[in-house]
């Protein structure tokens, strides 16, 4: 059995609407559905559990039912930090052995090939990650905002999500955390590579689409993406490129390498 846990705890406060971000309407629906519509349709995910920011229950709940979702057996609250929401769906899930997916609710153009790929490592793979190379040069910084070091790019990746796990992995980790008066983390892989540090992480290759919504940008940026998609791309959600007229020259817009055609 595979669960695609849905993380919707957050607020949104750098998006800063006045609702959970995840509740806003991109493309004519809220970012919650999009995201919920991916493992939905997705043949390797048999269980969705959404969490959801405290007081906005029955806002999911409608839009559970409104669009039909009949993968979704539960729809509860979140906890006050993305690893304590984390934690309530561990509890949620229960004891039994299978794979779990954690993904972020403003994550709305996940890909189906990154859910596929995710399961399909879990075969040999007890923790997951997903990840893209960074364009930028990254900068470690003091308390001074002097730099400290500038890692070497090629061995540095961009963190997505979903991070995958078997249910054993995933439960010990929190387990032994449990007991570290010092816990702290932002996400689930860190949690293993802290207090598991002799399970290996695998990394799969995310997609620069598969943006989180976090800034108010990212809501026009979103939207763009998936007017995109729908318009020009029916191959959107499967990361191929395709090519737009732009001033008279073909440009391939997503996917593979940039460039300018004839
Ligand atoms: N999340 C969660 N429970 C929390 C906090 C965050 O499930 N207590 C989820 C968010 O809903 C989001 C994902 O984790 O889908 C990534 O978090 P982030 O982008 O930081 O979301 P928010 O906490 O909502 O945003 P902000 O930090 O701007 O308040």
């Amino acid at each position: 059995r595979t669960v695609a846990v849905v993380l919707a705890g957050g607020t949104g406060t750098r998006v800063g609407l006045g609702i959970p971000k995840q509740l806003l309407k991109i493309a004519g629906k809220p970012i919650l559905e999009h995201t919920v519509a991916v493992f939905e349709s997705a043949p390797e995910i048999d269980d969705i559990i959404v969490l959801m920011a405290p007081g906005f229950l029955d806002e999911a709940r409608q839009i559970v039912d409104k669009a039909g979702f009949r993968k979704v057996s539960q729809v509860i609250e979140g906890g006050d930090t993305r690893n304590a929401t984390t934690r309530l769906a561990l509890a949620a899930i229960g004891p039994d052995d299978c794979n779990i997916l954690f993904h972020d609710a403003v994550r709305p153009l996940l890909s189906p090939r990154i859910v596929r790929e995710c399961v399909n490592a879990l075969w040999t793979h007890s923790a997951v990650d997903v990840a893209i190379p960074s364009a930028d040069t990254i900068i470690q910084v003091d308390e001074d905002d002097c730099i400290t070091d500038i890692p070497v790019r090629s061995r540095l990746r961009r963190g997505q999500t979903p991070q995958a796990f078997r249910s054993g992995t995933i439960r010990a980790a929190y387990e032994v955390a449990g007991e570290d008066p010092e816990f702290s983390a932002t996400d689930d892989c860190g949690v293993v590579l802290r207090y598991l540090p002799e399970v290996p992480i695998k990394v799969i290759e995310g997609s620069d689409e598969n943006i989180k919504v976090t800034h108010p940008v990212d809501v026009h940026l979103a939207d763009k993406l998936f007017q995109l998609a729908a318009a020009q791309a029916p191959g959107l959600g499967d990361d191929r490129a395709y090519t737009e007229e732009l001033s008279g020259r073909t440009v391939v817009v997503f996917g593979g390498s940039e460039g300018i055609g004839a």
